[in-house]
């Protein structure tokens, strides 16, 4: 078998469903042609092959490169003097209604650059990238108008072309009601679903569809309009659901037959079961529940007795969670939301994967997909949840 790299002296964590945990292989090898996984099994049973290059790695683990299924990764500015009067004593929801929160980091993206917003989500994203991330999804949101959400989409797609990640887009142009429209919420929703949207779209910069539905954002049926025009355009969708309520969130996501529900600490078990019948990956953002200090968790066990996939995500933004690392939302997923590691790295590689709809390419180590992988200075791969700030990634391959 001729080969660009073979690797050896390792450990797999495959996360392969139903190989044992973490699919794990012990003393394993890895064969690399062309972009993908050409082998991968216990060293023992590698076949003879002709690499152009052997990389021995001194016993450390390997993983798929970490997928961050959920970020907000491209904004202006930053809401620091929010987290101190959260600290004093405000609430998200009455930030947001006083005229703060999302719209204050809209007026700093419209403000921005190209350039500025790029090196500024590029900043965060090294953050990521340390952490084994090789793949991201990025959101629009912070523009509400229709240049504005283009511009950041294309830093989106610029950051997929020159960040040395795979990319995935998502237009949320239903995240707040910008300032012009306060006295007149039924334009925006019209401009933001038959307008910005399409022209997003005709732009090719759209790779799914998200939006906010909240009291304090978006109704079912704004959402569902949105959704209904995502479906006429061939588009995946995806919800920040019932996060700081029970609005019904769940339901609605399982009724598109959306890629996922993210947030759901409110979501009940009738929109958990819809989920699981429909589908709908759970997307758990445990940095947002710690920085608004939240106190009803996700419903974890209802998830797992409906058997409903959990992804893990940072969420990375400036106002609810801004977080810049997956090692630290995998800590998080476990210490706040009770995940185990197991299910904690399984949400943020083949869970994440599948939430992006991309787990026929990425997401486990398997024969044929891409090799983007992570490789770690660990002895065993629970340590990937257990430490909270130590570097430990040796490298990623892409
Ligand atoms: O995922 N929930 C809405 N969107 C973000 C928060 C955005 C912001 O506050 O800037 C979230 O938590
Ligand atoms: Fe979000």
């Amino acid at each position: 078998m001729k080969a660009d790299r073979l690797l050896i002296d390792c450990h797999v964590a495959t996360m392969v469903e139903g190989a044992g945990a973490y699919g794990a292989i012990p003393d394993a090898a890895v064969v690399i042609a062309d972009g993908r996984i050409a082998w991968i099994g216990p060293r023992a049973d590698l076949p003879t092959v002709q690499a152009v290059e052997t990389e021995r790695l001194d016993g450390r683990w390997i993983t798929p490169g970490l997928v961050d299924c959920h970020t907000h990764l491209v904004f202006g500015g930053d809401r620091s003097g929010e987290f101190e009067q959260r600290l004093g004593g405000a609430t998200y929801e009455q930030i947001a209604r006083a005229g703060g929160g999302i719209v204050s980091s809209v007026k700093a993206t419209r403000a921005a650059s190209e350039d500025d917003l790029f090196a500024s989500a590029m900043s965060r994203l090294e953050g990521l990238k340390a952490t084994g991330v090789t793949t991201v999804e990025i959101k629009s949101g912070y523009g509400l108008d229709r240049e504005t959400e283009l511009k950041m989409l294309r830093v989106a797609r610029r950051i997929g072309r020159e960040g040395g990640v795979r990319v995935r887009t998502s237009y949320l142009g239903l995240h707040a009601i910008p300032p012009e429209h306060r006295e007149d919420r039924a334009a925006y929703v019209d401009l933001a679903v038959d307008d910005m949207l399409p022209a997003a779209h005709a732009e090719g910069l759209v790779d799914a569809v998200d939006a906010y539905c909240e009291p304090i954002a978006f109704s079912i049926q704004e959402v569902s309009r949105l959704f209904d025009k995502a479906r006429g355009l061939g588009l995946p969708v995806k919800l920040h659901a019932d996060q700081l309520s029970n609005g019904g969130g769940a339901a609605l996501a399982a009724r598109h037959r959306a890629l996922s529900a993210d947030h759901i600490e409110h979501a009940t078990e009738d929109g958990v079961a819809a989920m699981a019948a429909a589908g709908v990956v759970a997307v758990l953002l445990p940095g947002a529940f710690l920085m608004l200090r939240e106190t009803q968790a996700p419903p974890i066990d209802l998830l797992r007795r409906h058997g409903v996939r959990m992804a893990v995500a940072t969420d990375c933004n400036p106002g609810t969670s801004p977080v810049a690392s997956m090692t630290a939302a995998l800590n998080l997923a476990c210490v706040q939301l009770r995940l185990t590691p197991e299910e904690a790295l399984a949400g943020a590689t083949r869970e994440a994967a599948r939430a992006l709809a991309l787990l026929d390419r990425i997401g486990t180590l398997e024969v044929g997909k891409a090799a983007e992988l992570a490789v770690w200075n660990i002895a065993r791969p629970a340590e990937l949840a257990y430490w909270l700030g130590k570097p430990l990634l040796h490298r990623t391959y892409r």
